[in-house]
């Protein structure tokens, strides 16, 4: 049985504009965005409108093929130039998921020998395209490749929302629960809330809720007694980041998980596309962790909970050691083991396809 119908999309290329669903909005609201100007797909990357590692590249896709296609230069010269300054200034709007620069990159990359403006315009678009649609699939298959670690009936935690509104459709971490139901082998996802912004309790639960997937709800401080009490059999994450140790940057609360998997001796998967390994970085310890305003601290949903002058630390990332990991689950296979020698695999195996 098909349920694809009921796995929520997040962002749409539509010629003139992106359609993209206001994730700050959800889940009380359902509003898609109609972004056409290269700033306001800035923002809405800063602002979280558009969230997890994949969707951002895709938005970021869209944005500069969409911003390009409407530059009125002379030379092929100028327009490599413009592609690159918007190109860098999309790139500091977040920090922390490679898969932005990944994602603009490879969109320069396709346009460097290009013969003319109009050539390139339109080969930007498809390689725009191109990114969304090998998403969808990539993420369709790091489903299959984790469905065989999981029982029927399994009890699974998260964090955050590395789900189908995260990437082109399916999710990395959420992936091996879309694809269960369709196969009839339901697991049971525990879904933490994930302070400050709730991208658990906003979004987690919400979509998958939308297909029908059993899901819990737990504050974050609830983890520890829920692995206990209710038996949890594994943790799955997403990632934004993984240095080529296997040391992961992701939602800030998971290197608490992965510690907690330990003491409790459940297996800790990271799930991710190729697109989300730096192969440039050796250890997590290059990568760079987004700080983001007090304010997503000191109130929520707008209300405020804290004194107003108290000093905040709001790190959106922390970064699981590579010895808490028990496997990285890509669309090519599950690592496991000496993560370095298997990712060093993986890249020479990526670089010669
Ligand atoms: O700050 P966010 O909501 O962009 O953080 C998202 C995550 O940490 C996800 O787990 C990660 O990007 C993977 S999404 C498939």
């Amino acid at each position: 049985m098909a349920i694809t119908s009921t796995i929520p999309r997040s962002v749409e290329w539509k010629e003139t504009y992106i359609s993209l669903l206001d994730q700050q909005k959800l889940p009380h609201t359902t509003e898609f965005l109609e972004l056409k100007e290269l700033q306001e797909v800035w923002d809405a990357i800063k602002q979280l409108k558009v969230r997890g590692a994949p969707a951002i590249g895709i938005t970021a896709a869209f944005g500069l093929a969409l911003h390009t296609s409407s530059l009125t230069v002379e030379t092929l010269e100028d327009f490599q130039i413009r592609l690159k300054e918007a190109r860098d200034y999309l790139t500091n709007s977040r920090p922390t998921a490679v898969n932005l620069v990944w994602a603009v990159d490879r969109l320069v990359k396709r346009v460097e020998h290009a013969k003319s403006i109009n050539e390139a315009k339109t080969n930007l678009i498809h390689e725009a395209i191109q990114i969304q649609i090998e998403d969808e699939e990539v993420c369709r298959q790091i489903g299959e490749n984790a469905l065989p670690l999981f029982k029927k009936g399994d009890q699974v935690m998260t964090i955050c929302n590395a789900g189908s509104i995260a990437t082109a459709r399916y999710g990395t971490a959420l992936s091996p629960f879309y694809l269960a139901k369709e196969k009839g082998k339901e697991l049971k996802v525990f879904a933490c809330e994930t302070r400050p912004v709730l991208q658990g309790a906003r979004l987690t639960a919400w979509e998958l809720m939308q297909a029908d997937v059993d899901v819990t709800l737990i504050t974050d401080n609830m983890a520890a007694h829920t692995i206990k009490e209710k038996g949890i059999k594994a943790i799955i994450v997403g990632a934004d980041r993984i240095a080529q140790n296997g040391d992961t940057a992701n939602k800030i609360g998971t290197f608490n998980l992965a510690i907690l998997a330990k003491a409790f001796q459940i297996p800790f998967y990271v799930a991710a596309p190729l697109s989300t390994f730096d192969f440039t970085i050796q250890s997590g310890k290059e990568i760079p962790i987004e700080e983001r305003d007090r304010a997503e601290v000191i109130t929520i949903n707008g209300h405020k909970i804290a004194p107003e002058d108290v000093k905040v630390y709001n790190p959106a990332f922390d970064v699981t050691p590579n010895r808490y990991i028990t496997g990285i689950i890509t669309e090519k296979r599950v690592l496991q083991g000496n993560l370095t020698e298997e990712i060093a695999k993986l890249k020479t195996e990526s670089s010669t396809v």
